[in-house]
Formats: structure tokens, sequence, C-alpha cells
């Protein structure tokens, strides 16, 4: 609804031959990001290059510039403490700005603290947002909601995620998400609907193991339905997953209820499945 709103917006405004897909030559666009290791900075970079908008970093005053563990543990202290990272000021205008391109990293399910930090100094009323980020397994639906309670006013797009494992596909992605989005014309076919889910097969839950590899977290995960469709030059599964129950490790509590998930997975040209995302 979200997206057919935004394309009878775009429809009337003009437009701009680029390479070979047409953009639209609305107001002007600007992407702003906070990344740390480089993943999301490639997304905001491609974003921004395709849609000739303007581009700004989030930067933390004293940046996350340790390794894994030094940051998970910066960001314990801080959830401790209840607090987020002091950032620079932000040099963009954004009274000229009428959408913002906001990506981020996944860190703990959510944003990364530096957006956390700049979402609560802004107010986006009146503003469209389309989020993008980029995970070790996902969390773009989890951020995508944390944003809208964040900013009830803005107006927030169906955003685009990938795995930092998946950074090659990542161009055509999201190429494929602005012409889906209105942002881009050109030829573009939107997938259809899944099908209607049954319980997997054997077949099917080994394509589901394939995908799921040896990624740490989800070695616990057993399918259990799926649907399918087409997709460009292969198929798309919608798996949903439990976590297999895990002893608690005191053994004076009850066992954990094994958890929900839907795990996103493609089998392109014949290649080994992949998962792209797996929402919790
Ligand atoms: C502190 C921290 C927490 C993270 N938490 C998650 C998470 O909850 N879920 C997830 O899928 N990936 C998580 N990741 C992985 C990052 O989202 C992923 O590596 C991302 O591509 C990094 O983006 P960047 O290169 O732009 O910094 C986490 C990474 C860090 C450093």
């Amino acid at each position: 609804m979200k997206t057919l709103k935004m394309m009878m917006g775009v429809a009337a405004a003009s437009m701009l031959v680029v390479a070979g897909s047409t953009k639209v030559e609305a107001q002007k666009v600007l992407v702003l990001y906070y990344s740390q290791t480089s993943n999301t900075k490639a997304v905001a970079e491609c974003i921004a290059n395709q849609l000739n908008a303007d581009i700004e970093e989030i930067v933390a005053v004293n940046p996350y510039d340790g390794d894994f563990s030094a940051t998970i543990e910066r960001c314990k202290e801080e959830q401790k403490a209840g607090t987020t990272p002091k950032i620079k000021p932000i040099k963009a205008d954004l009274s000229k700005y009428k959408t913002i391109f906001l990506g981020y990293p996944i860190w703990f399910g959510t944003y990364a603290p530096p957006v956390a930090t700049w979402l609560d100094e802004v107010d986006l009323s009146g503003k469209t947002i389309v989020p993008f980020c980029t995970f070790g397994s996902g969390g773009l639906e989890s951020s995508v909601a944390m944003l809208a309670s964040k900013q009830p006013n803005a107006k927030i797009l169906d955003g685009y995620g990938v795995r930092a494992a998946r950074m090659k596909a990542m161009h055509m992605e999201v190429k494929e998400f602005l012409l889906g989005s209105g942002f881009l014309r050109g030829d573009f076919t939107a997938p259809g609907p899944f099908s209607v889910p049954h319980l997997v097969s054997d077949e099917e839950a080994a394509i589901f193991n394939a995908a799921i590899g040896d990624y740490p977290m989800m070695q616990n995960a057993k399918a259990r339905t799926v649907a399918s469709r087409t997709i460009p030059n292969g198929i798309e599964y919608l798996f949903t997953a439990t976590e297999k129950p895990r002893r608690n490790p005191d053994p004076n509590l009850q066992m954990r209820p094994p958890k929900e998930m839907e795990v996103y997975v493609i089998v392109v040209n014949g290649q080994a499945p992949e998962f792209t995302k797996v929402v919790r």
C-alpha cells in the first residue's frame, strides 16, 4: 500500500534518464547512515549513486573502533547506564529534504546506538524515511518497528536489508528495491505471492539446512513449514522454523520455550541455497 502510494506520488514528478533506468526527479533526497565496518556505507553509496542523492555519515564523537568483543562490552555498559553515544552534529540542512534514506547496521536486533542518538535528537514529522540496513542474520523488521515508534509522525517505508555475507548481491538488489519502491523507473516485475505453506518434506528440510550451513546462531533451528514463489532465475522459500528447546542452565527452572522464526531462503540458477534474512 505504502509502495503503491509512493509510485502514484512520483508518477507526477518529472523524470531523468540515468544509465538505462529512469530516475524520478522529485525533491532532493538525503542518504544518512552509520557504519562501523563499511557494509552499510557501501549500501549508502550505492543508493546515493543511483539516485544522485546527497550523502552524509553519522559519526560518533567517541567512535566504536574496537574489535567485535570490545564493541559488545561497550554497548553493554551503555545499555546498563541507559545512554547512547554522543554524535557529531549533522551538517545537512534537514529542512531541505522531504525524503531521507536512513542506513545502519543491526546491533542487538535493532539500529546501532549512534542512530538511536540521532533519532532522539530530531523530529522527522512529515518526512518520508526509507530505512536500509546490513546484518548478520536479520533485524530490518524489528528496527523499522522501533523507528516507527520513535518517530510516529514520519512516514516510514518498507526498507531494504542485506546480510553482511551477501554483499555481492547488494548492488543488484538495491536497484530492484529502488525500482520496486518507485524511486527509479524501469523494468520491474514484483514477485508474486508465496504459495500456501505446507509441512516441510525431507528434500525441503535439506534446502533449509544447506542455507543455514554453519551460521552460529541458527544451529538449533528446525524447519517446520515452507511456502515458495518464483523469483528471477530461481525460487524463494519462506520457512517457518523453531529453535529446538535448549536445556536451561539452571536445573530448577523450566526449559525455555522454543522460539518461532521465519527464514527466507533463495536458490538462484541452481546454486547452493542461501538464507537472505531471519525474522524473529
Ligand atoms: C555490537 C554488534 C552487534 C550486532 N548485533 C547483530 C544482531 O543483533 N543481529 C544481526 O543480524 N547482526 C548483528 N551484528 C552484525 C552486523 O549487523 C553486521 O556485521 C553489519 O553488516 C555491520 O555493518 P557495518 O559494516 O556497516 O558496520 C552485530 C554487530 C555488532 C558489532
